[in-house]
C-alpha cells in the first residue's frame, strides 16, 4: 500500500525542458555557452528547443493532470527571473511561473520548486561559477526573489539540486557547464554550492514562506568490488567524496574527517561561521537515487564502466587516466541506456545508511528517480494508436518503490525513515544534459521533431497507481 499522505509525483527541471532560450528577455546561462561547443553533447544535440514546454506549458500540465499526480517538481530558470544572476529581475520571466503555478494549482496539483538545477546564468559563471563565493550570496538573493513571488502558492522548496553532480561532472571531469576539470576545484565548489543552499534556506525562512524547504542530494551506496582492502579503501573514499561530503555538512554541520584530515584536493579554507549556515534545519532531505557504485583501486581503462563511458562520449573515457580508483561494472546486471545497473535493493540500502549515518535526519522525500530506456513505438492498427510498451522503466519505478516502502515500514530496515514521497524521473523525454536526447527517462515520450507527447505503458501505470494507492505484485 502507498500510505495516507504520502506523495506521488514527477520531476523536470527548466534548462531540460523549457526551450525558448532567448525570449521574454531571458539572460544566457553558462549551460547555453557549454551546450553549443562541439563535441560537449552527445551527437551535438541542442538545448535551444528541447520540449518547447515554454510555449507548451498548458497542455503539459493537462497531460499531468491526466496522470493524476499528487504533486509536480520543476525548477525556476535562474536567467529567465535574474538576466545577470544579480541585481534587475525580469518581469516576464517571472510572469512564466506565475501562469504555471496557477495552472497547477487550477488542477489540484502540489508544486514542489527546486530553485536551482545548473542553470547558473551566464555572468556568474564569467565571474567563477561556484568557484566564486560570491555566487552563494547571489543565490540567496534569487532565493528572496522566488520566495516575494511565489510564496503564497509553493508547497515544498528545494535550494539546489544534486550538487554532487555539478561538481564532479561541471568543475572536476568537464563534462557539464562550465566544463572545468581540475579536481582542486573540489573543495570550493562543494562549500559554495553548500553555502547558497543555507543562505537561499535563510532567505525563505526570513520571508516566512508557508511551503516545506529541503536540498537534494543524489545519493549512491558503494561497494568494494572485492575483499581487497585496496579495494575497501577505495569505496570508502568514494562513498566520502560522492556521499558524504555533501550530506553530512548539511545533516551534522561537519564535513566527513576524511576531507578534514587530508584536505582532500585541496587546500581551501572557509570561515567556521558557515557550517552554521549549510546545517540549519530542514523541513525534508530531498534525496535522489538511481543506482549503487561498485570500486575498485586503481586506475584502470577508464573511471567508469566501457558501456557508461559508451553513452557519455569519448571525454569521459579518457577522462583520468591514472586515477587513483574507478568504478567497475556490477556482474550479471541489467544496465538501463545510460549502462547505470538496475539494483532496486540498493535503493533500501541508500535509505538504510542515511538512518544510521543521520539520527537527526528529517522526513525524506525521495525527489527523483527513474531509468533511460530506447523507447520503440508500436503502431496499433485496429485501435488506430501508437503504444510505447516500455515494460523495462515501468518495473523499474515499480521495484524501486515498493522497495522504498517496504523499507521504512514498520519492520523494515529503514523503518527510522519517515519517508513522505516519491518523484518520478521524469514526467517527459528531455534534454539529459551531455547524454542529449539520447537518455529518454520520460513517462511521456516525446517526439523531438514533431513535439507530439505519447504517454508510454509507464504513464498508465503510474495513472493506475494513483488510483489504487497500491503496488501490484
Ligand atoms: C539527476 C538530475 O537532477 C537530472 O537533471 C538528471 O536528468 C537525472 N539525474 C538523470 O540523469
Amino acid at each position: 500500500m502507498v500510505p495516507t499522505g504520502f506523495t506521488l509525483g514527477v520531476a523536470t527541471a527548466a534548462f531540460q525542458i523549457e526551450g525558448a532560450l532567448d525570449e521574454d528577455g531571458r539572460g544566457p546561462a553558462g549551460w547555453d555557452v557549454f551546450a553549443a561547443k562541439p563535441g560537449t553533447i552527445v551527437d551535438g544535440h541542442s538545448p535551444a528547443v528541447a520540449c518547447d514546454h515554454y510555449h507548451r506549458m498548458p497542455q503539459d500540465v493537462a497531460l499531468m493532470k491526466e496522470l493524476g499526480v499528487d504533486s509536480y517538481r520543476f525548477s525556476l530558470a535562474w536567467p529567465r527571473i535574474q538576466p545577470d544572476g544579480r541585481g534587475a529581475v525580469n518581469r516576464a520571466g517571472l510572469d512564466f511561473y506565475d501562469r504555471l503555478l496557477d495552472e497547477l494549482l487550477a488542477n489540484e496539483i502540489s508544486p514542489m520548486v527546486t530553485l536551482y538545477h545548473w542553470d547558473t546564468p551566464l555572468a556568474l559563471d564569467e565571474d567563477g561559477g561556484w568557484l566564486n563565493r560570491d555566487t552563494a550570496y547571489r543565490l540567496g538573493e534569487f532565493a528572496a526573489i522566488a520566495a516575494a513571488a511565489y510564496g503564497d502558492r509553493v508547497a515544498r522548496w528545494v535550494t539546489i539540486n544534486e550538487p554532487a553532480t555539478v561538481t564532479t561532472n561541471g568543475y572536476a571531469l568537464g563534462l557539464h557547464s562550465p566544463g572545468k576539470a581540475d579536481f582542486a576545484n573540489g573543495l570550493p565548489t562543494v562549500h559554495h554550492q553548500l553555502l547558497g543552499h543555507g543562505l537561499a534556506l535563510q532567505a525563505l525562512r526570513a520571508a516566512k514562506v508557508p511551503g516545506e524547504i529541503g536540498m537534494t542530494n543524489v545519493y549512491s551506496p558503494v561497494v568494494p568490488n572485492s575483499g581487497n582492502p585496496l579495494d575497501w579503501i577505495s569505496a570508502g573514499a568514494m562513498d566520502v567524496a560522492q556521499n558524504r561530503l555533501y550530506a553530512d555538512p548539511v545533516l551534522t554541520g561537519k564535513y566527513p574527517d576524511l576531507i578534514r584530515a587530508a584536505k582532500l584536493f585541496s587546500s581551501f579554507e572557509h570561515p567556521d561561521e558557515d557550517m552554521a549556515v549549510i546545517s540549519q534545519p530542514l523541513d525534508f532531505y530531498g534525496l535522489n537515487y538511481y543506482m549503487p557504485t561498485r570500486v575498485a583501486a586503481g586506475g584502470g581503462d577508464s573511471p567508469v564502466p566501457a558501456a557508461m563511458a559508451e553513452a557519455m562520449g569519448d571525454d569521459l573515457r579518457d577522462a583520468t587516466p591514472g586515477a587513483p580508483l574507478h568504478i567497475e561494472p556490477w556482474p550479471d546486471t541489467e544496465t538501463t541506456a545510460y549502462g547505470w545497473p538496475v539494483k532496486p535493493e540498493y535503493m533500501a540500502v541508500a535509505l538504510k545508511e542515511m538512518a544510521e549515518r543521520y539520527p537527526k535526519l528529517p522526513p525524506v522525500i525521495i525527489t527523483e528517480g527513474g531509468a533511460s530506456f530506447v523507447d520503440v513505438k508500436v503502431r496499433d492498427k485496429s485501435a488506430n494508436r501508437t503504444f510505447i510498451p516500455d515494460e523495462r522503466r515501468l518495473r523499474y519505478l515499480s521495484d524501486h518503490l515498493g522497495t522504498a516502502l517496504r523499507a521504512t515500514a514498520p519492520g523494515g530496515e529503514a523503518e527510522a525513515i519517515d519517508l513522505r514521497g516519491y518523484y518520478v524521473w521524469s514526467f517527459m523525454d528531455n534534454f539529459e544534459w551531455s547524454g542529449g536526447y539520447k537518455q529518454p527517462f520520460g513517462l511521456v515520450h516525446v517526439d523531438f521533431e514533431t513535439q507530439v507527447r505519447t504517454p508510454k505503458a509507464s504513464f498508465y501505470w503510474f495513472q493506475e497507481l494513483q488510483e489504487e494507492r497500491k503496488l501490484a505484485a
